[in-house]
C-alpha cells in the first residue's frame, strides 16, 4: 500500500480560490494514487465564537464544494471530524506531551489572538488536535498550504516525542507543497487569502460578475519595483498560473518582460480564465446542496471507514501509554 494522506478544511464558510490552489486542487490529484482522507475539521472551527445554528450548514457546504471540486468519496475518505470521537481523544493525550511555550510561538496563535478579546484554550490548544488528526491515520504525507507548516512541525515533533517516549509508532507526517502554495488578499497583498478577511478572497461558490467585480478591485502595484515584480501583481500572476492555460500566462509574461502590461487585460483575462474553472464548481456544489441527505450520507460512509482505522491505532496508543485496565 502507498504511504497514506490526510487533510483537512474547515468549515467556515466560501471555499475560496487560496484553498483551491494551496491543498484541494492537489487534493484532488493526490487522490488517483493514494490512500486518502480528507476531513471537514468543524471540532478547528469552534476556537473562536460562532453561530452554532450555521454550523451543520457550513459543514455541509464544505463537503459539497470539496466534492464539486473533484473529490471523490468512491476513491477517498471524506468525513466530518466530530464524527469520529478519537481526535479528541488522541489530541487530549498529546495534550500531556506538548509544551505551552511551543503553542505559544505558533505564528497563527498570535495573529488570531490578537483579534480576541478573551483567549480561550482551544485557540492555543488548536495545532495538537490537528496533530491528532493526521497521526490517528498514521498518514505520511500531508498536502497543505504553506500557513500550516508551522503547525505540521508541531505534528512532527509530537510524532517524535511519542516515539521515544512510549515506542517507535508514528510516522513523521511530511508536507506536500504545490506552487499556489500562498495565495495572497485581493485587497491586501501583503496578507494571505483568508475567509475571515472580506474583500481578500474569491469563493468557488462566486457568481461571474462578483469574481469579476472582485479582480477589477484587486490591489496592483504603483509602477516597476526596482525591477522586481511587486506583491500585488504577483499575486495575480499566481492566480493566473492556477487557472489560466499555459500559452495565456506566457503572454502576459513576455508583455511583463517587455514592460507594455496593462492592468485591466490581465484583470480581465483572469476573471474570464477564473470564471471557466469555477462556474461548473458552483454548479454541482449547487447541485449537491440541493440534496442535503445524500451529502450527508457521504459524510457518515466516511466517517464509519475512518472509524476503523481510528479505533485501531486508539486502541494501540492507550496500551503503550499504560491504559490496560
Ligand atoms: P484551512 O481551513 O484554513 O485551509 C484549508 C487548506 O487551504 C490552505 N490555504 C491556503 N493555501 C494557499 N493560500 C492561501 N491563502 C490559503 N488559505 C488556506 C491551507 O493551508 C489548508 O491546507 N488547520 C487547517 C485544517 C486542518 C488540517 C488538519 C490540515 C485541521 N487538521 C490536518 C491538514 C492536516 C486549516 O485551518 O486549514
Amino acid at each position: 500500500m502507498s504511504e497514506r494522506i490526510f487533510s483537512g478544511i474547515q468549515p467556515t464558510g466560501n471555499i475560496h480560490v487560496g484553498n483551491y490552489l494551496g491543498a484541494v486542487k492537489n487534493w484532488v490529484q493526490l487522490q488517483e494514487k493514494y490512500d486518502c482522507l480528507f476531513c471537514i475539521v468543524d471540532y478547528h472551527s469552534v476556537t473562536v465564537a460562532y453561530d452554532p445554528e450555521g454550523l451543520e450548514e457550513r459543514v455541509l457546504d464544505a463537503t459539497a464544494t470539496n466534492i464539486a471540486a473533484g473529490l471523490d468519496p468512491e476513491k477517498s475518505i471524506i468525513f466530518a471530524q466530530s464524527l469520529v470521537p478519537e481526535h479528541t481523544e488522541l489530541a487530549w493525550l498529546l495534550t500531556c506531551l506538548t509544551s505551552v511555550g511551543a503553542l505559544e510561538r505558533m505564528t497563527q496563535f498570535k495573529e488570531k489572538a490578537a483579534r480576541q478579546e478573551s483567549i480561550f484554550a482551544g485557540l492555543m490548544n488548536y495545532p495538537i488536535l490537528m496533530a491528532a488528526d493526521i497521526l490517528l491515520y498514521k498518514a505520511g504525507l500531508v498536502p497543505v498550504g504553506e500557513d500550516q507548516l508551522q503547525h505540521l512541525e508541531l505534528s512532527r515533533d509530537l510524532a517524535r516525542r511519542f516515539n521515544s517516549t512510549f515506542r517507535e509508532y508514528f510516522p513523521e507526517p511530511k508536507p506536500l507543497l504545490t506552487s499556489g502554495a500562498r495565495v495572497m488578499g485581493l485587497n491586501d497583498p501583503s496578507s494571505k487569502m483568508s475567509k475571515s478577511l472580506e474583500g481578500s478572497y474569491i469563493g468557488l461558490a462566486d457568481e461571474e460578475d462578483l469574481i469579476k467585480q472582485k479582480i477589477r478591485r484587486a490591489v496592483t502595484d504603483p509602477g516597476p519595483q526596482g525591477g522586481k515584480m511587486g506583491p500585488g501583481v504577483a499575486n495575480l500572476f499566481t492566480l493566473l498560473e492556477g487557472f489560466a492555460d499555459p500559452d495565456v500566462v506566457n503572454y502576459f509574461k513576455r508583455q511583463y518582460a517587455q514592460q507594455s502590461l496593462m492592468y485591466s487585460e490581465l484583470k480581465e483575462s483572469l476573471a474570464a480564465a477564473m470564471n471557466t474553472k469555477i462556474a461548473p464548481i458552483r454548479e454541482k456544489r449547487r447541485e449537491l446542496l440541493a440534496k442535503p441527505e445524500k451529502v450527508k450520507d457521504i459524510l457518515y460512509a466516511g466517517a464509519e471507514q475512518a472509524r476503523q482505522i481510528a479505533q485501531r491505532t486508539m486502541s494501540e496508543v492507550r496500551q503503550l501509554m499504560g491504559f490496560r485496565i
